[in-house]
């Protein structure tokens, strides 16, 4: 394929402003190459929501170069059938629909965002998506047994002080069809998951480091799961 750097610099200098360095170790020119292959809906959702919320859009969104990550993880599984839990403004989301070389795909997904606002604006950036606009643990136990529901993809992105309850409803509803993936971001809760924990004064913090890391050492006990050591942590389960 004809990589399009030339063509693509205007709009990714201003995209990669906004790139946090710390998240993801790539060069700025690897990142453009990585980025020639999400769609510009994509890259446009990423600048609006730096400029629509400078102080927390960095934190909450992937890093471009993850981005391109799970679009190929969802690409490589020919996924169909995709559930994100915590969808902000829909980066993500859209980077998942991009087919390669930018072009979106035509896929089923489904959005669970809590926030009101970032629900609203989700909706705007990535119409064709199923949004529902309430908790992630309360859409799962909601949740009835039906074939036709059945994800083949889950992205899960929210509630991290919960993951081992979202695992479970996962997996005992059969929200995710045999063979499906879960995706689980920021496991490492940027390396504080493997800090001493008593470092940290009960509270916050240390409950959801400590959860997290019961939580790794169980999953991890099934040979379908596999720990990423890439971009702040990424678990794959294969159902
Ligand atoms: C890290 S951000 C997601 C970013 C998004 N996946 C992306 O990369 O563009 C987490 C989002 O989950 C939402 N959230 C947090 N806890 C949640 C919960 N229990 N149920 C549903 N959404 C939740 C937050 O409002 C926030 O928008």
């Amino acid at each position: 394929m004809k990589i399009k750097f030339q063509s693509c610099f205007p709009r990714l200098s201003t995209f990669l402003h906004g790139y946090t360095a710390s998240t993801d170790n790539a060069t700025q020119s690897a990142l453009q190459f990585l980025n020639d292959h999400v769609s510009e809906r994509a890259e446009e959702i990423y600048t609006d929501t730096v400029k629509m919320f400078p102080d927390k859009a960095k934190d909450y969104m992937i890093s471009p170069g993850q981005g391109r990550f799970i679009n190929w993880l969802v690409e490589m599984s020919n996924s169909e059938r995709i559930l994100e839990l915590g969808s902000f403004t829909g980066y993500s989301a859209a980077c998942m629909l991009s087919g390669y070389a930018g072009v979106d795909c035509r896929k089923d997904v489904t959005c669970v965002e809590k926030i009101k606002e970032y629900a609203t604006m989700l909706k705007a950036n990535v119409p064709e998506a199923n949004v529902v606009n309430v908790d992630a643990l309360d859409y799962l136990l909601s949740f009835t047994s039906d074939q036709e529901q059945q994800f083949d993809f889950v992205f899960v992105d929210a509630g991290k002080k919960r993951y081992d309850a979202i695992h479970d409803l996962l997996i005992k509803k059969e929200i995710v069809m045999k063979g499906g993936m879960i995706v689980y971001d920021n496991v490492f809760l940027r390396d504080r998951v493997f800090e001493d924990v008593t470092l940290y004064n009960e509270g916050k913090q240390r409950g959801m480091a400590e959860k997290m890391r019961a939580f790794l050492e169980n999953v991890l006990k099934d040979r379908r799961a596999v720990l990423v050591p890439a971009f702040d942590g990424i678990l794959i389960f294969n159902v």
